[in-house]
């Protein structure tokens, strides 16, 4: 493992994410009251990108189900949410009981904690360890 140069801090402003690859690792960057965290970019439910999540102090919610991890370490601090759909009970009843079964399934798939990576920065540039 090595540190790689992945952004600059100006790519970074303070309470958002940036996407970055590094030999085929995606990592999810946040900028924390101008500290910068690297996890991983796939959420540990169902891998979808964290970075295109919402970031709010040190706690990004994934995009698509709403799980919630801490960047600054990677855990995981709440699983993913199920949500019902407005209008739902209008739906035809294949339709309701297609999403009640996809529903049932996901509520199975156990959420993990993030990996995370030791990172610096050097002036404005951010590297982090791969
Ligand atoms: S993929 Fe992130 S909570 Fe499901």
């Amino acid at each position: 493992m090595s540190f790689v140069e992945v952004a600059s801090v100006d790519d970074v402003p303070v309470s958002t994410t940036r996407h970055v690859e590094v030999k085929g690792i995606v990592i999810a960057l946040a900028n924390v009251n101008g500290t910068i965290y690297a996890v991983s970019d796939r959420c540990g439910h169902q891998n979808a990108p964290l970075s295109k999540g919402t970031l709010y102090e040190n706690i990004i919610t994934c995009p698509l189900h709403h799980a919630q991890f801490d960047v600054t370490t990677g855990k995981m601090i709440s699983g993913m949410v199920e949500l019902s759909l407005p209008g739902m009970d209008q739906a035809p009843k294949e339709f309701q009981d297609a999403l009640m079964a996809i529903g049932e399934m996901t509520s199975h798939i156990r959420t993990h904690n993030l990996r995370s990576f030791p990172g610096r920065v050097d002036g404005k540039r951010i590297f982090v360890k791969v």
